[in-house]
């Protein structure tokens, strides 16, 4: 058997291994025998040799004019495009979800180097009147130094470009700490950004494990922390930047709901449901996981997603008849099996799935079927906590104010979607879920990069990433007051 190729980091514009020389394997979640790569379990050091290249980088990016960044930005788009189908594939083999996931999620990073490429010519700040004569005033955006980005592993290559374009627009350096599940996508991003010739040290990549993430939330040489994992990670991360007050974006759990009012388009209700609660093997902070419908269609409506749910095909998502690939890792597939007991112990109704699928095309794989609990009640642990798995919840209510009631009921506030034909429900549910994005008639994924993507509660904290809201993260406001009177002017007391 030939070694496995063995991938390094990115630091100051060279590809090293860890300084330890530690490495780990990351193999495909369908087929444990696909062996994809080693990659470097970085350490501390290797954090601070990154904080280093980037601090000295950004000596240099920071009076780059950004339409000139913006070009980089803009071939990076066009070199994605160019690759996208080799980087799906090699995403599906890393991580599992379907080619048509991981297509559309090479396709987000292109959308969104495509969108912050124009941002080279906007990052627009305010002119404004000043209050005394012979005096001028504007606000400027400002880069924040080193920005620390740490990505998931359910849209490797999405995210980070929703962190890393529009914080090098702006002309911050970063350090990028990926998941250890899907290091590759990251490397392909990089090497992009590489070839397109971006400057070494404005962009940097840290492969490792939790080590590595916790040494780049500390580092004092970072300057902001953006975010992108488990609540319960958020929160550390939160503690390692609140003694220095450090900038941080946080994107974390959800617990999102579909609402099916009884005159809705059950067909399509049913088709967004299965979208959500399935897509990416119900593996996304925006899924779906609770569907709270009428008492007057909850029949209808289960029996027809019960029976859609049972022909879903589950498999390795190269298989272009596949429409659930893997979980990602053993661990997440206990969790996954962890909550069924948890929802048939609370006395949820099972009404498909519930089991790990093995032997024969599941053998080396993790795999788990999709999953409906009918009749559950809204407090029911598995209604309330992120499963981050192919687990649905099925809730009956009386009516749009109770479905309310219930979506706004749990801990986070990222998405959450109503079926209905009634213009006047629509629009009171648009209002009254408290929740970053909001769907009419269509599921509670599908983002789109050029809006605001975040949310409320123990999702976020107040911060939004993609469109015009990812500036406001990666940059800092400078208002300058020019006053060419040639004599003292006092602001509020020199009035006349
Ligand atoms: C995530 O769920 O982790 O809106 C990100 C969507 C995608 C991004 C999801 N564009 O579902």
């Amino acid at each position: 058997m030939s070694e496995p190729k063995q991938h390094h980091n990115y630091i100051g514009g060279q590809w090293v291994p860890a300084k330890s020389g530690r490495a780990v394997e990351n193999r495909n979640p369908a087929d444990t025998d696909e062996l994809i790569g080693g990659f470097p379990d970085s350490q501390a050091e290797d954090v601070d040799a990154a904080v280093a290249a980037a601090e000295a980088a950004f000596a240099r990016w920071r009076l780059v004019p950004a339409p000139r960044r913006a070009e980089l930005i803009f071939q990076v788009a066009e070199r994605l495009v160019r690759h996208k189908e080799e980087y799906a594939r090699d995403m599906t083999r890393e991580m599992g979800k379907v080619l048509a996931e991981t297509r559309g999620d090479v396709q987000e990073a292109i959308d969104m180097s495509y969108y912050m490429a124009g941002e080279g010519r906007r990052q627009f700040g305010q002119t404004t009147p000043a209050e005394m004569p012979n005096k001028f005033a504007m606000s400027v955006r400002q880069p924040l130094g080193v920005c620390g980005l740490i990505t998931p592993w359910n849209f490797p290559m999405a995210i980070p470009s929703w962190k890393i374009m529009p914080a090098i627009v702006c002309g911050n350096t970063v350090v990028l700490k990926t998941a250890p599940e899907t290091p590759l996508s990251a490397e392909h991003l990089v090497r992009t950004l590489e070839a397109v010739g971006v400057p070494p040290g404005v962009v940097n990549l840290v492969h490792g494990g939790p080590e590595a993430g916790a040494a780049l939330a500390a580092h004092p040489g970072v300057r902001m922390i953006s975010f992108t994992g488990s609540t319960a990670t958020g929160r550390r991360v939160a503690q390692a930047c609140a003694g220095d007050f450090r900038r941080l974006h946080l994107e974390m759990g959800g617990k999102n709901a579909i609402m099916v009012m009884d005159d809705a388009d059950l067909e399509l209700a049913i088709d967004g449901a299965l979208w959500g609660g399935f897509g990416t093997t119900g593996q996304r902070c925006t899924a779906a996981s609770r569907v709270i419908v009428h008492r007057k269609v909850y029949p209808a409506f289960c029996d027809e997603f019960v029976a859609r749910t049972r022909r879903l095909r589950v498999g390795n998502g190269l298989d272009p008849a596949v429409d659930v690939g893997p979980v990602i890792r053993p661990s997440q597939l206990d969790k996954v099996m962890s909550y069924v007991r948890v929802g048939l112990v609370e006395g949820a109704k099972l009404l498909t799935g519930g089991h790990r699928l093995e032997g024969g095309a599941y053998a080396r794989g993790f795999f788990h079927e999709p999953t409906l609990f009918g009749d559950v009640d809204p407090g029911m642990r598995i209604a309330q906590e992120e499963i981050f798995g192919p687990v649905v919840s099925m809730i009956p209510c009386d009516g749009l104010e109770q479905a309310v009631a219930i979506a706004n009921g749990v801990p986070y506030g990222l998405s959450a979607a109503i079926y209905t034909r009634d213009v006047n429900q629509a629009f009171t549910a648009m209002r009254d879920l408290y929740t970053g994005i909001f769907y009419v008639n269509a599921s509670t994924i599908g983002a789109e990069v050029h809006l605001p993507f975040g949310g409320t509660k123990a999702t976020g904290n107040g911060h939004r990433e993609a469109g015009q809201a990812a500036l406001d993260a990666f940059s800092e406001w400078k208002s300058i007051y020019v006053d060419f009177s040639g004599k003292l002017q006092r602001a509020q007391i020199d009035r006349e």
